[in-house]
């Protein structure tokens, strides 16, 4: 293949965390989420036939090829699925010449839950508009990545496609309808993975059930969730971390109340308030992956946690959104 490769752009975007909001902001509601120093990184090459060539040896795929024509379409590896979707997207917006070669490689492991398909599908569209030339506001990025979620997943609010372009730490509305920077100073978290991967899916359709059966109740719960990110924000700027812990405590006791919670996240967020942390709450769609510990003090000790079977990962929050590489 490599005597038709015409031109060659690597692109990384980061994994992203939330903070406050989750659950709430699939129904329109606001959060706040950040991005993390761990990356996907997309090296794209053009060539002169019509195809897709992916490469990527987490997801097992070794010149998996495809017409650009068949995009879509018959089986597709699940490790290929937002990669196929994404360039079927972009050059169905913007047709391209020729075709593409993606060689992928990540920072970091998808079970995290640190949002490896939104990375990628925010690397390969931004890694196309740059081969063939095309400017795009970062709104317009949003639209076709926020598109490639929702035709795989079917749900989701595509805060962690707004994390992943914007970078930094952003408040967003559930859908893209407002997305701007928080202009945080400091974020003063720890993150431990619970060592279980959350299937966001399941848990998005658990709280969308408790929703239809409790209306009332979970849109009044919504609306407190919406109101304590409105605060939250006011407390990140200002570095008020008493007024931030408060929130976190009430913004977790939110989500037990949805029924995300598990064992081993009470647990892990009681270990968390007995070494003195300022408070601790489940980041995401909770069930697993991973939980956030506001903590301003000593580093909190790793075996405390190991004996609950989480790990202390050690990341950046507050890192830059997509860029190009090379
Ligand atoms: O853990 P994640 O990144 O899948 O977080 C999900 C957060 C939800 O609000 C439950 C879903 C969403 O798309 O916002």
């Amino acid at each position: 293949m490599k005597e038709s490769k015409l031109k060659k752009v690597k692109v990384s975007a980061p994994g992203k965390l939330m903070l406050f909001g989750e659950h709430a902001v699939v129904y329109g509601y606001p959060c706040i989420a950040t991005a993390v120093d761990q990356r996907i990184y997309v090296e794209l090459a053009k060539l002169r036939e019509s195809l897709m060539i992916v490469n990527s040896e987490s997801e097992e795929l070794d010149n998996y090829a495809k017409d650009l024509t068949e995009l879509g379409k018959g089986e597709v590896p699940k490790g290929a699925r937002f990669v196929e979707m994404a360039v079927k997207n972009y050059i169905s917006k913007y047709p391209i010449k020729g075709g593409v070669e993606l060689n992928i490689t990540a920072d970091f492991s998808s079970q995290f839950g640190f949002g490896s398909s939104s990375a990628v599908t925010v690397a390969v569209v931004y890694g196309l508009a740059r081969l063939s030339g095309k400017k795009l506001s970062n709104k317009e990025f949003f639209d076709i990545c926020f598109k490639t979620v929702l035709d795989i997943q079917g749900k989701g609010s595509g805060y962690d496609i707004a994390t992943a372009i914007w970078g930094k730490t952003v408040y967003f509305v559930g859908g893209g309808k407002k997305i701007r920077y928080v202009p945080v100073s400091k974020l003063p978290m720890e993150i431990c993975y619970t060592g279980r991967k959350a299937d966001t899916v399941t848990l998005i359709d658990k709280v969308g059930k408790l929703k239809n059966s409790q209306k009332e109740l979970v849109n009044d719960i919504f609306v407190s969730i919406g109101k304590l990110v409105d605060k939250a924000c006011q407390a990140l700027i200002k570095n008020d971390w008493t007024r931030l812990a408060e929130l976190m405590q009430i913004n977790e006791g939110y989500l037990e109340a949805l029924g995300v919670g598990t064992k081993q996240i009470s647990n892990l967020i009681s270990v968390s308030y007995e070494n003195k942390a300022l408070a601790a709450k489940i980041s995401g769609a909770g069930g697993g992956d991973c939980i956030i510990i506001l903590n301003t003090g000593k580093k909190l000790p790793k075996e405390v946690y190991l004996k609950q079977k989480g790990v202390i990962i050690d990341v950046k929050t507050n890192a830059e959104g997509v860029r190009i590489e090379s």
